[in-house]
């Protein structure tokens, strides 16, 4: 862990203001899983590719599985089928990991005929099952989906961080990188020996566990045809935090390879399985969007919008 005060002179920082400077690089990209790949975009099964891994290879497994909602790109199957299911692959995935990596699940609920079943709180055990140790379970509150009518509507969903622990019990967090700005960066001691100097951190704070985030959807600059990809800004928070240039991230469930894009930008390699053949080319092509130094991002530092009060669509008709 580190959680140093300042950064070492002449060490170049990255700390969630800015994004990797953009530009074309080489990136060796393939489907099979082969070690030397900076990107492998596996086309099928998770399992599959989960048994190519090499045991103690993956320093973060990060994903969003299906929440078996019945999805287009889904099979709606007896919820304790899909646990069972569920339970396979993160084993799998815990397997993969090295001794002080990191496994971060998003998660939202199950919902049968109106019953709301929450996924955080069902998968939990098999990663305690297996001595993980939970390290934040992570609120993402986002604005828009869908209304309910017969209960509140759902607003934010969740990440269970957990780590793999070396034997001494520790395992990577790096801060710095993703500190945010401070509300008073002004502020200053009031007492002690520190009496006058600044008292917040040069670099900004600890993001809290509670993001705020938009989740993609229409206006989204990284929109694809995929109905729940990640914000790319979700998932580089963790990349940064957890992980180092070179590490592999891999995510088994990778839709249009959010999480791919978010590791490739940042130096380290990424691994990612999809069933479905056109999120797979979807994929690839923002891999080579990231190669090219072309891809569409949402500036990391935009606050989130808040309409104008007197426009068209903010006026009310009635
Ligand atoms: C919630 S989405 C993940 C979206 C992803 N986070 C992104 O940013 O695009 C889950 C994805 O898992 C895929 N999927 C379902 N079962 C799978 C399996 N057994 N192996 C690999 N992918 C699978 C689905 O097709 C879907 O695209």
């Amino acid at each position: 862990m580190s959680e140093a005060p300042a950064p070492a002179r002449g060490r170049s920082i990255h700390n969630g203001h800015d994004r990797p400077a953009a530009g074309p690089r080489r990136l060796r990209v393939g489907e099979a899983w082969n070690p030397r790949n900076h990107v492998t975009l596996f086309p099928g099964d998770c399992r599959r590719l989960l048994a190519a891994l090499p045991a103690g290879s993956v320093q973060l497994a990060v994903t969003s599985p299906p929440y078996n909602l019945g999805k287009a790109y889904e099979r709606r199957v007896r919820l304790q089928e899909y646990l069972d299911r569920e339970r396979e692959v993160i084993g799998a995935c815990i397997e993969k990991l090295r001794p002080g990596g990191s496994i971060c699940w998003q998660v939202g609920n199950h919902v049968d005929v109106g019953e709301v079943f929450p996924l955080d709180i069902l998968l939990y055990p098999f990663f305690a099952e297996r001595g993980l140790r939970l390290r934040n379970r992570i609120i993402w509150h986002f604005e828009h989906g869908l209304h309910c009518s017969r209960r509140f509507s759902g607003r934010y969903e969740t990440i269970l961080w957990f780590t793999k622990d070396t034997e001494d019990g520790e395992y990577t967090f790096e801060l710095d990188p993703v500190r945010v700005p401070q509300k008073y960066p002004g502020k200053r001691h009031f007492k002690g020996p520190k009496r006058g100097l600044p008292s917040a951190h040069p670099l900004g704070k600890n993001p809290g566990d509670l993001w705020i985030i938009p989740n993609v959807k229409h206006n989204h600059p990284e929109k694809t045809v995929h109905p729940c990809q990640f914000p790319i800004e979700l998932v580089e928070r963790l990349v940064l935090a957890l992980t180092r240039p070179g590490d592999l991230v891999l995510d088994p469930y990778m839709g249009v390879g959010s999480a791919l894009v978010a590791a490739a930008l940042h130096r380290r390699r990424a691994a990612g399985a999809e069933t479905e053949a056109h999120y797979v080319a979807v994929a690839r092509g923002r891999i080579e969007a990231v190669r090219r130094g072309t891809l569409r991002m949402r500036p990391r530092t935009r606050p989130v919008f808040v309409p104008p009060p007197d426009t068209k669509m903010t006026r009310r008709p009635w």
